[in-house]
């Protein structure tokens, strides 16, 4: 079974003074933690154990927050990371939480919402090698960038390329196999100081067990590092919460849902929430029909 791990470390800097005392990852989009979102991104991949890792002063937060898991059918664990010294080394600091299994590395401010986008993960779960995702973006030069041949297939991934060579980037959610974590040690700190996950990456591309799946534009994924893109995120999750009376990487409901949890639960969880109207919404989908809605 593969094992999910959600990394929620990192120094914050670029959104300070809000981040000082309070890590990015625990701050709201809209109504509800940040963190919630990643997380309910591998749940609906289909992935029931997560290991989180964070700094040591954020652990108690998270533990608090989150528990064991127990309430949402899943399981959680903690890790520390105690530097941000690089996504890579997400995957060194969780190979006993792993024990063996395939992994998928989300980041902790990363955002994912749209169309067939709950098929596409449960297809990139049941794929080998690795799996990563394109999505166009009109600043590449910010992220991963993914550069392909004439017949579209990958040949190459570049970290903040000056000039990137194609406008897909690529997001922070990552299917790995079992060997993942050896591919990390072999990774050297970049010029930044970082173990790069496109060193990991370009491992799987080297070894042609690569699979790159391009995200349709119907599909949101959403950036928080800049309290610009912290605000536009808000804005998006309430203005299609509000038109769809549906909210969007509910743990709650995503747990409901697929059975992880029964209904008893469901209002268990709904009973200290109500008065935010978050614990109204969870009694809601009681006995709610969504007919036969295509994920
Ligand atoms: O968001 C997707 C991008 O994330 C990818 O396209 C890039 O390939 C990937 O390197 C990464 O780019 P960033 O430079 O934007 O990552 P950043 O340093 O902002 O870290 C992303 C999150 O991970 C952030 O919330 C902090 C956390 N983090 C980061 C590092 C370096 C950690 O928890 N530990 C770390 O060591």
């Amino acid at each position: 079974m593969r094992k999910g791990i959600l990394l929620a470390g990192g120094s914050g800097t670029r959104l300070y003074p809000i981040t000082q005392v309070v890590c990015k990852q625990l701050l709201p989009i809209y109504d509800k933690p940040m963190i919630y979102y990643p997380l309910c991104t591998l749940m609906q991949a289909g992935i029931t154990e997560v290991l989180v890792i964070c700094t040591p002063t954020d652990r108690p937060l998270f533990e608090s927050l989150l528990g064991n898991g127990h309430q949402w059918g899943i399981k959680i664990e903690f890790a520390i990371q105690a530097k941000p010294e690089g996504l890579a080394q997400a995957l060194i600091i969780a190979e006993p939480f792993l024990n063996g299994s395939p992994s998928a590395l989300i980041l902790g401010d990363n955002l994912f919402y749209g169309h067939l986008l709950q098929s596409t993960l449960q297809l990139a779960n049941n794929s080998t090698g690795a799996t990563v995702f394109g999505y166009h973006v009109a600043n590449p030069q910010s992220y991963g960038v993914i550069e392909f041949d004439d017949n579209n297939n990958a040949i190459a991934i570049t970290e903040k390329p000056t000039a990137p060579k194609s406008s897909y980037a690529m997001p922070g959610l990552y299917f790995f196999d079992s060997n993942a974590s050896n591919y990390a040690k072999q990774v050297k700190p970049s010029e930044r100081g970082e173990l790069e996950i496109v060193d990991v990456i370009n491992q799987y591309l080297a070894n042609k067990i690569l699979n790159v799946t391009l995200l349709s534009r119907g599909t949101a994924w959403l950036d928080t590092g800049t309290p610009d893109a912290m605000a536009e995120a808000t804005q998006y999750i309430a203005a299609i919460e509000k038109r769809q009376g549906l909210k969007v990487s509910c743990p709650e409901e995503v747990a409901y849902l697929s059975g992880l949890i029964d209904q008893k639960q469901l209002v268990d969880l709904a009973t200290p929430l109500l008065k935010s109207g978050y614990g109204e919404y969870l009694l809601s989908l009681i006995n709610k029909n969504f007919l036969n809605e295509i994920h």
